[in-house]
This record gives structure tokens, C-alpha cells and sequence, in this order.
């Protein structure tokens, strides 16, 4: 049985390539495109790119070509429907099964999305050809859209009196139009009345670019009408599963790094047509963990905007701490606070793009702080206020999903309540500061294991992986990558092994050219010996326990850096010197 075609495409336009391919192949951004060593053949210099906005990969030593679906196949050997439930997984999407069940749904789904189509296509032509939409067309106007907004975002209005329930009843059954949610039963009238009558409406997207749903605005706000209403909840309009915009958006993310989550479909428009067309907006209801993943599949920094009033900031916190939990290691989540009751749309047709982003710049400030911040407002001087905060900021941070997320949100919180009793700080912590010792001392040839570095016997280990497996060195020489050794004997040994990368597959370390001694260091002192001895034809086991030393090599240089930095900073004490510090500790953290 075939898989649908919307199924397929929905798990492409959720996953970039280039997150799929990461997952095996490690890249590098060049331009608009990924580079990486190919999964194909055994390489050092790069010739596998991957390219986001065509939604391909190829691979140029070896012609290897195709796009998700292909890859995983080819990399995994695995069939199609495998890869397909693979991906669809990753993609945060149901498997697709093929029963009558689904068969039924696929049917029901292609006559819903044809709906909906419809009605978006025939009220878009309402606006501009009926003459009754005039005062549609001039408050649009009044708002400062151009014909042109309008057109992009597929604007319609839904006059009073014309019925397009009957044009589809011609063509479509009751119960698959009543479940599009677009009419409602009128007990009086004993017929089906459209829900969007006398309304602006705005045709809500599925990530894939079909209608799904709508949102109607009245022209003139009157207390006793809601201001907007949206569709309701169908079998296929989910509104926490979806986002309004996020079709147009997602194509920007290869050119982009963030996105802005704003309330209304005003705010999207207005900051589209102000050039800011990495928006969305949610839809009338609050944010859920969801709608994050789904943005964190495309961007790397969400930065919220919602409206500058009171309604706005409950809104942003409530969201703030609905979201904490998906913090991912390498996502950000911000909040831009906007003043004086303005929203994305005021603010930025009053003030324009390059101010928009500007204050973006200045003001936007990560979630943790934001939360933080609102809860020390909320404090005040009694001790049973203050214990009240503590536990909240606690709880907060105990629910992050991320281990190392969790450990330094709360680390954050912790160190800033500390702040609050400055007594009972002065008492415990007794401050013990460590300088490591210059390393240019290490000096002498034939230590005693006792007399050695700690950096110094991790080097030891790394070498020795690299002289008793060298083939599996030559295979994975990109793990090599920044890595630096201290020990000026060790540095002696690493850079002749380098020289040899060449002829890594028969290597034979009898023959380099150095001191014997600095082998037989390594072969003495390496403290994974045993183990690799024990596991030499587990290759995988070996990586990783290689992998594990280059990481502790590399967080030993920052720790470097960091207390070299501290002791300039206790001299100059420059924003410049502080700023590299906290960079620094920053990857430390992320390490
Ligand atoms: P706002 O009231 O902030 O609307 O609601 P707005 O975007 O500023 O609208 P304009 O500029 O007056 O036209 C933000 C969002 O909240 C939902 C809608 O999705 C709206 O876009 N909302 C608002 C409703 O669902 N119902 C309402 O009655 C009001
Ligand atoms: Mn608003």
C-alpha cells in the first residue's frame, strides 16, 4: 500500500535535512548550505553537503543524492516504511496505519481541506469584487494593508446575506461540511448560518500550506460580539498543534535564527509587511509545549512578543512557565516585553523594522530571567514571602526535561535568591580560590604517576588510543578536530603522530621519529589500558571512551582560558574580560 502523498510531505516540512543527516553526520554550516564527511565513503576533506531549502543532500565522491527518505534507507539500510516510521517519529507525528480507519480519515481529509479551500477562494473574491465589502475593503485600509497584504495573507470577507453553505451542499455532504465548523445549526432558522458572518476572516495554514481553519474579525468593536472568533476545534484543526504563519515561516529558518511568537494575526501581518516575516502567532487559546517543538524544529531562538498590556504579561508568563520544561541545551527562548499598551502591530507600524529589531536587541530577555524577575517582584520582605518564592523558583526548575537545563536553571535561580540572605552566605562560604600551576613547569621526563597532571594522564589515555588503534583513528580523524594537548612531551608525540595522518592504516610507532621515552609514558602510564585492551575489536565502545577524554581535554582548556581570564579581570575588571568569562563558562555549561 502506498503511503499519502500529505502524510510524506508533512514529515518533510516538519524535519529540515539537515537535522536528519545531523544525527549521524556531523556538519557544518557554509553558506546556504551543510558540509560534512560523507556517511558514503571514508574521507577527510568534506564532500557531503546538505541543502536545506532544496530539501536534498549530495554527496560529490560518491554521487549519492536523494532527500530524508533516501538517506535514512541508504545510512540505516533500512526499507522505505521503515524509514518512513522512523521519520514520522522524529517528526513528532502519529505512525501511519493503514486501516480501513485511516483509509477513511485520508478520504475525509482530502474533502475537508478541498472545503475549506473553497470558502477561503470564494470569500477572498467577495472582498475585492462585491460591492458590499466596501467598508471591509476600507477598514483594511483604515489598518494600512495594501491590496497586496491582503492578497498574501488570502484575506476574505463573509458578507451578511450570501449563503455558500448551499453552493457546497451541491458538491460535498452534510456531515463532512458541518465537521469543517464553518456553519452552525440555527434552531430558529432551522438551517445552517455561516459562523463567520460580517467578519474579516484570516485563513489559518497547516504547516503544509492547506487551510484548516479560520479566524474572523467584526469590523467594528462591539461590546457585546468577541472581537475575533476562530473555528473550532475539528478532527483536522488542532490549535495547539499548529501555528498561524508557520507555513511562510519555516522557510525562512535557513536564512534566520529566530522567530518571533506573537498573539494576534494583526501582529503577523503587520510585521510581515514591515519586512519581519518570521512571525507566527498562536491561536487564541494559550501556548502549549507543542507549538514550541514544532518552532524548535525549524529555529533555535523563540523570542515572544506579546501585547504591551496587562493581559499581554499574564498571557507571557503563563506561557513562560507552561514552556520552561522543553528548554533544550542548544534552544533559547526569550520574551520582548513591549510598553505603554502597544502590540507588534502598533508598535511596529509606529516605529518600523530596523527599531523592532533594535529593541529586540536591547530588551528581550531570556525565559529563566523572566520568570525569575516576575517572582522578585512578587516578594516582598516577610520571610514566609521569600520561602514562598524559593520553592516556586525551585519547582519550576525540578520540571525542565533537560538534565543539564534543570541543573543550571536552578543553579541560576539559587545563586540569585543567595542574594537575599547575605548572613547566612558570609557564614558558609568560605571562599577557596585555585590557581592551576603554570603548565610550562611540567618539565621533567620521567614523573611518577603520583607526581602527574590530571590533564597529563587524560593525555596519556588519548595517545594511547591513538597508537594501538590507529585505523580506527585514520576512519574518525575529525574527531581529532581542536583538540590540543599540554604536556610539552605529549605535544611532542601527538604532532608527529599527526604528521603521519596519512599513513595512519600502517602505522608502526617504532618507527617515528622521537624519543622512545615519550611512548613508553603512554604505554605506562595510560590509565585506559585495561579496558581498551579488553574491548579492542569493540570499536564503538572505543570511540566513545575516546570521545569522553577529547571532551574532558577540551573542558580542561576552557578552565584555562577561564582562570587565565579571571586573574586579568581581578586587574582590569573590564565589561570586555567579564563578557569572555561568562561566553566561556557559557560553553563550559553547555559542555
Ligand atoms: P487581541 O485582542 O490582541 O487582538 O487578540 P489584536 O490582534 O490586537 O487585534 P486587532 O489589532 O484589534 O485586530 C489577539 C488574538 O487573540 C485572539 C485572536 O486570535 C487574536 O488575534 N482573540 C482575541 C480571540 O480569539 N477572541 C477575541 O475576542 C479576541
Ligand atoms: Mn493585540
Amino acid at each position: 500500500m502506498k503511503y499519502p502523498k500529505e502524510y510524506l510531505d508533512e514529515i518533510k516540512n516538519r524535519l529540515k535535512v539537515s537535522t536528519v543527516v545531523s544525527k549521524t553526520v556531523k556538519l557544518k554550516k557554509r553558506g546556504k548550505e551543510f558540509v560534512g564527511l560523507s556517511p558514503f565513503k571514508t574521507e577527510k576533506t568534506p564532500s557531503f553537503t546538505v541543502n536545506d531549502e532544496k530539501e536534498f543532500y549530495h554527496c560529490f565522491s560518491t554521487s549519492e543524492h536523494g532527500n530524508i527518505f533516501d538517506f535514512v534507507m541508504k545510512t540505516q539500510n533500512l526499507r522505505f516504511g521503515e524509514a518512513v516510521k522512523m521519520l514520522s517519529n522524529l517528526a513528532g507525528m502519529q505512525p501511519y496505519t493503514f486501516s480501513k480507519q485511516d483509509e477513511e480519515r485520508e478520504k475525509k481529509w482530502k474533502l475537508y481541506k478541498s472545503i475549506c479551500k473553497n470558502f477561503s477562494e470564494f470569500y477572498k473574491n467577495e472582498l475585492f469584487k462585491n460591492e458590499k465589502s466596501y467598508q471591509a475593503k476600507n477598514y483594511l485600509k483604515e489598518r494600512g494593508l495594501s491590496g497586496i497584504d491582503v492578497k498574501n495573507f488570502n484575506l476574505g470577507f463573509v458578507t451578511e446575506d450570501y449563503d455558500y453553505y448551499e453552493n457546497l451542499k451541491k458538491d460535498f455532504d452534510d456531515k463532512i461540511i458541518k465537521d469543517t465548523g464553518l456553519f452552525y445549526f440555527d434552531e430558529k432558522k432551522k438551517k445552517f448560518i455561516s459562523r463567520f458572518r460580517n467578519r474579516i476572516i484570516f485563513p489559518i495554514n497547516n504547516i503544509s500550506g492547506d487551510v484548516i481553519g479560520f479566524g474572523g474579525r467584526i469590523l467594528d468593536d462591539n461590546k457585546n460580539l468577541a472581537k475575533y472568533i476562530n473555528s473550532p476545534e475539528t478532527p483536522f484543526f488542532k490549535k495547539g498543534s499548529n501555528l498561524y504563519n508557520l507555513d511562510k515561516a519555516r522557510k525562512l529558518s535557513n536564512k534566520l535564527e529566530d522567530v518571533y511568537l506573537v498573539e494576534g494575526y494583526m501582529d503577523v501581518i503587520s510585521l510581515s509587511k514591515n519586512g519581519i516575516e518570521n512571525c507566527v502567532a498562536n491561536l487564541g487559546t494559550a501556548l502549549t509545549s507543542k507549538q514550541i517543538q514544532i518552532l524548535n524544529q525549524f529555529y533555535n531562538h523563540i523570542i515572544i512578543c506579546f501585547d504591551g498590556d496587562q493581559s499581554g504579561y499574564k498571557a507571557a508568563l503563563r506561557a513562560a512557565e507552561n514552556i520552561i520544561d522543553e528548554l533544550k541545551p542548544d534552544k533559547k527562548i526569550s520574551f520582548l516585553l513591549l510598553e505603554d499598551n502597544l502590540d507588534p502591530d502598533n508598535y511596529v507600524n509606529k516605529f518600523g523594522k530596523e527599531n523592532f529589531i533594535e529593541i529586540t536587541k536591547q530588551k528581550s530577555i531570556q525565559i529563566h530571567k523572566f520568570i525569575f524577575e516576575h517572582y522578585l517582584s512578587q516578594t516582598n520582605e516577610n520571610p514566609s514571602s521569600k520561602a514562598i518564592f524559593e520553592k516556586k523558583l525551585r519547582e519550576i526548575a525540578s520540571n525542565i526535561q533537560d538534565s543539564f537545563v534543570k541543573k543550571y536553571t536552578l543553579e541560576y535561580f539559587l545563586q540569585k535568591v543567595s542574594d537575599l540572605t547575605p548572613n547566612i552566605n558570609l557564614k558558609f562560604n568560605k571562599k577557596y580560590k585555585t590557581f592551576p600551576k603554570s603548565l610550562a613547569k611540567t618539565k621533567s621526563y620521567f614523573n611518577e604517576t603520583k607526581s602527574l597532571r590530571s590533564f597529563e594522564i587524560k593525555e596519556f589515555s588519548f595517545l594511547y588510543i591513538l597508537i594501538t588503534k590507529p585505523k580506527l583513528i585514520y576512519e574518525n580523524f575529525h574527531l581529532l578536530d581542536n583538540v590540543k594537548l599540554y604536556s610539552d612531551e605529549n605535544k611532542q608525540l601527538y604532532n608527529e603522530i599527526l604528521n603521519q595522518s596519512e599513513n595512519l592504516l600502517n602505522l608502526n610507532v617504532e618507527k617515528l621519529d622521537i624519543d622512545k621515552s615519550l611512548i613508553s609514558r603512554v604505554t605506562n602510564y595510560a590509565s585506559v589500558k585495561h579496558i581498551i585492551s579488553k574491548n579492542l575489536n569493540d570499536n564503538e565502545k572505543i570511540l566513545e571512551i575516546l570521545m569522553e577524554i577529547i571532551q574532558d581535554l577540551k573542558n580542561y582548556e576552557l578552565e584555562q582560558r577561564i582562570s587565565e581570564l579571571e586573574s586579568k579581570f581581578s586587574q582590569d575588571f573590564s565589561e570586555k574580560t567579564f563578557n569572555e568569562i561568562k561566553e566561556l563558562k557559557k560553553q563550559q555549561k553547555i559542555n
